[in-house]
């Protein structure tokens, strides 16, 4: 090979290793790639990790219309949920990028806009979890008070981009065409 072919072969295997690295092949699945072979578990444990969150928030909330009770109680739990929301992004691998419109019960109510702005999700997981920790080091009643309002909107802010909007069932024309007289036997 002349050495101009040599360079011109050495830069094009330059630019396909550029290409493929830009492709971001996916991970084959030794183990350990839990998101490649379990993606409904990995579902199935952030949406436990974020029920657990709002139980732990449930005192939290109170106190921002009851009088404040329990510091030692509520800084605790900020603590836990500050772990919680350190661990959450890391249980969104795009395999589980599975929510559905259409479904009655989609089995993730995590919007496909997380992993278009992965950035800002992860931010704004790190920012949750930091204004968690801020409230497990709080003292002062008012404090905590206007500690937990910062957490609250913590949560709302990623919701509001993230997760799917709560939507009433709608009305099925089978719900209004219903024969009430004949399940209840009348005439
Ligand atoms: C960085 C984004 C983010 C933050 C911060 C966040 N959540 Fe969530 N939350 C989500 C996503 C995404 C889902 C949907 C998970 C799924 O269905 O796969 C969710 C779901 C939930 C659910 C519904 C779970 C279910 O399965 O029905 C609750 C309750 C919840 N979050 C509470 C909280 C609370 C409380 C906080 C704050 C302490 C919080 N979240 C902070 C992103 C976030």
């Amino acid at each position: 090979m002349s050495r101009i072919r040599v360079a011109v072969v050495s830069f094009m295997a330059l630019v396909f290793a550029a290409m493929s690295h830009a492709a971001d092949p996916a991970p084959t699945g030794g183990p350990g790639w839990t998101g490649i072979t379990n993606p409904e578990d990995v579902i199935a444990a952030r949406q436990e990790l974020m029920e657990h969150a709002e139980l732990l928030m449930e005192p939290i909330d109170t106190i921002t219309v009851e009088e404040v009770k329990n510091t030692d109680q509520l800084r605790t739990n900020a603590e836990a949920i500050a772990a919680m929301l350190a661990a959450l992004p890391h249980l969104f691998p795009p395999t589980t990028n599975l929510f559905d419109p259409q479904a009655q019960e989609p089995k993730t109510l995590a919007l496909p806009a997380i992993w278009q702005n992965f950035d800002s999700f992860y931010k704004l997981a790190a920012a949750a979890s930091s204004a968690a920790e801020a409230m497990s080091e709080t003292h002062g009643k008012q404090q905590l008070r206007a500690a937990s309002l910062r957490l609250r909107a913590s949560c709302e802010a990623c919701h509001t981009l993230f997760l799917r909007p709560y939507k009433a069932p709608e009305v099925q024309k089978s719900d209004y065409e219903f024969d009430f007289e004949s399940v209840l036997g009348e005439k």
